[in-house]
């Protein structure tokens, strides 16, 4: 079985900025994003990378905890410094990052996953994989933001909680071959890197019309629920922001900025 290893990782980088200034590997840290968050209050520049073998303390989003066990899976945070982008443009980057990771991900493991509104990558209704993007309160010398990948790669012999062992899957199980960690996040950094670009080039649309492509969210029954607001209809489209449009059984089209969404599958379940 291999595992992260900085010089592996730089062994397979092709990317121009990411993990060009300082790639950091870990056997054991809390979490990447908080890591990486405390490198840039230090004034990390641009492209750096943090990864671990395993988190104790892994963070996905809405305050849940991110499962990290030991050699299971890619955790890795990149710091991205925005300068002369308007937020607005920034605020599709999870969608951006969620193709680059199913690129990278059909690439090394030839497993192509589906996309859930608005950053899981799922494979029938199962999730592998989540991106946490986060702007630091302390961001140092200038605007920061940290997205942290998480990817489940070999689960199988690791303590899953039952109310989880239903909904989770790994990518190992659905290639049926070992993969080679350290190629798939060499790939995932020159897939978001290339998301990053489309950005910067205000492209965004080639990137939302393949989130469209890959998406398992949209023509579906769905519930989203933001805060104590929950709105039922037809998840119809995206947005040039990322916000997900909900034509509702009034004839209305709601805006989702933030929040989550349950799919309804055709038996009548919400996954
Ligand atoms: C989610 O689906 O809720 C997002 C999960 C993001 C998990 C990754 S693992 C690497 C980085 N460090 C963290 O603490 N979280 C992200």
């Amino acid at each position: 079985m291999n595992f992260l290893s900085r010089e592996q990782i730089e062994k397979h980088l092709t990317t121009d900025i990411l993990g060009r200034s300082q790639i950091e590997v870990w056997e054991s840290i809390d979490s990447t994003n908080t890591r990486a968050a405390s490198l840039a209050a230090e004034g990390a520049p641009e492209g750096l990378v943090a990864v671990a073998r395993q988190q104790t303390a892994g963070r996905g989003r809405l305050g849940r905890v991110w499962m990290s066990p030991m050699d299971a899976g890619v955790y890795m945070s990149v710091l991205l410094r925005p300068q002369q982008i308007a937020l607005s443009d920034i605020a599709p980057m999870t969608l951006a990052c969620g193709v680059a990771v199913s690129r990278a991900v059909e690439k090394v493991a030839g497993v192509r996953l589906e996309l859930k509104w608005v950053n899981d990558l799922v494979h029938n209704g199962r999730k592998l994989g989540g991106i946490l993007a986060e702007m630091p309160s302390n961001p140092g010398n200038s605007r920061a933001l940290v997205i942290g990948f998480g990817l489940n790669v070999r689960i199988e012999h690791c303590a899953v909680p039952d109310e989880l062992v239903d909904k989770l899957d790994w990518l190992e199980r659905l290639s049926g071959a070992e993969i080679d960690v350290n190629h798939l996040a060499a790939e995932v950094l020159f897939e978001v890197e290339k998301a990053y670009d489309h950005i910067k080039n205000k492209k965004i649309e080639t990137l939302l019309a393949e989130w469209r492509i890959r998406s398992a969210t949209l023509g579906k029954e769905v519930v989203a629920t933001s805060g104590t607001q929950s709105i039922t209809g037809r998840a119809v489209d995206i947005d040039e922001t990322g916000a997900l449009l909900v034509a509702t059984k009034d004839g209305k089209t709601e805006i989702i900025h933030a929040g989550e969404v349950t799919i309804r599958t055709p038996e009548g379940k919400y996954i």
